[in-house]
């Protein structure tokens, strides 16, 4: 396998070579040079959060594990993946860094059952749904999870009986799916640990391109685990999904402040749309909301404050950015869109 060198926030690690190699199940070791942003958002968010112990149950390289080491300041940070091959290049980029750290080759879901983490880092191919329980299990009271699904497309409405068997959940494409998408994957995830008697408390959702992460606090506590089953329901025909918060502002202004450019600009923006997000469900899709008035969509910042100066509250979605979530009825939010924008021109067929 060659490797190359890779710098990424505030470490270098060894991959192998992003250009002989594409990020998919059959590379010797997996490395997708794209997620750097999810690597990035959890890093930060765990200098926040600062468990005494992570374990990175899916490693690949390590870098996630290793940016938690070096950047977070985790003191125990345990790496586990089932390739044998992923072990070496494991092993050398802890070396780099003169970490002494435990590194596991098992089934993710045998390492689980047997043992209990404080942090635990899913980062599957596809869908995390195989390994939920075990996490459940295993993850310890205040501890974190921190969950990728790579597989979009039932979470977002497009492959619906996927959906059913992947998420235990009925979905439909709507307007706002990427946040359907998010509240689909944490209803689920909240599942599997109400199950265990835990509650997740979601600290950061986020979905770019082909890729979801949820992270958030877990509590093993019985009125924890009544209200965040009281946040699971059936919206818009669509569900179970959850309901409850996707952000925890605080952690999150908390979280800007460690942000600096090696971070890089789009995380920085998705952290603060996160952090300034009001918290309802869904949002209006401004411009799928104007197609269907028939007219050129207005800026989604006039929008919001037309429907601020009506007295509503409104903000940006991290998710979409055409999205406008704001508790005012749909059609309060079709009335502004009307009045500041401009009719599209359409041929009349008269002279
Ligand atoms: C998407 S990759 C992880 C990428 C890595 N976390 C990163 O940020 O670069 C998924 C990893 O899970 C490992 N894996 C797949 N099935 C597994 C299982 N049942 N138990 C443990 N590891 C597994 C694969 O070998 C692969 O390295």
């Amino acid at each position: 396998m060659r490797t190359v060198l890779w710098r990424e926030g505030k470490v270098e690690v060894e991959v192998p070579d992003p250009s002989l190699y594409p990020p998919s199940a059959d590379a010797p070791v997996f490395f997708n040079p794209r997620a750097k942003l999810s690597r990035d958002l959890s890093t930060l968010i765990l200098k926040v959060l600062k468990p005494p112990q992570v374990i990175d149950a899916m490693a690949g390289t390590g870098i996630r594990g290793i940016r938690y080491a070096v950047e977070a300041g985790i003191e125990d940070v345990v790496f586990n993946d089932i390739n044998p091959r992923a072990m070496e290049l494991i092993q050398r980029n802890l070396q780099r860094y003169g970490i002494e750290a435990e590194v596991i080759q098992e089934d993710v879901n045998l390492l689980l059952q047997r043992r209990r983490f404080v942090a635990i880092d899913l980062d599957p191919f596809g869908s995390p749904s195989p390994f939920l329980s075990s996490l459940g299990r295993s993850v310890t009271h205040r501890g974190v999870v921190l969950v990728t699904a790579t597989d979009t497309s039932p979470l977002a409405g497009s492959s619906p009986l996927s959906a059913v068997r992947k998420y235990h959940s009925v979905v439909r494409k709507l307007p706002w799916f990427r946040e359907m998408a998010v509240r689909v994957l944490l209803g689920y995830v909240q599942h599997t640990l109400m199950v265990w008697e835990k509650a997740m408390l979601p600290v950061f959702s986020f979905f770019e391109e082909h890729h979801i992460r949820v992270i958030g606090t877990v509590v093993k506590k019985p009125s924890a685990v009544t209200e965040a089953a009281k946040q699971i329901k059936i919206v818009e025909e669509v569900g179970p999904l959850w309901t409850g918060r996707l952000h925890d502002r605080e952690v999150l202004a908390e979280t800007i402040k460690h942000w600096d450019e090696d971070y890089g600009r789009r995380a920085l923006k998705v952290l603060q749309l996160a952090s300034e997000e009001v918290n309802v469900v869904g949002y209006y899709h401004i411009h799928l909301l104007s197609k269907q008035l028939g007219v050129s969509p207005p800026s989604v910042n006039k929008v919001i404050n037309e429907l601020r100066s009506l007295g509503y509250r409104a903000s940006r979605s991290s998710l979409e950015p055409k999205g406008v979530k704001t508790d005012a009825p749909e059609e309060v939010v079709k009335e502004v869109i009307l009045r500041s924008s401009s009719p599209t021109w359409k041929p009349t067929g008269r002279p």
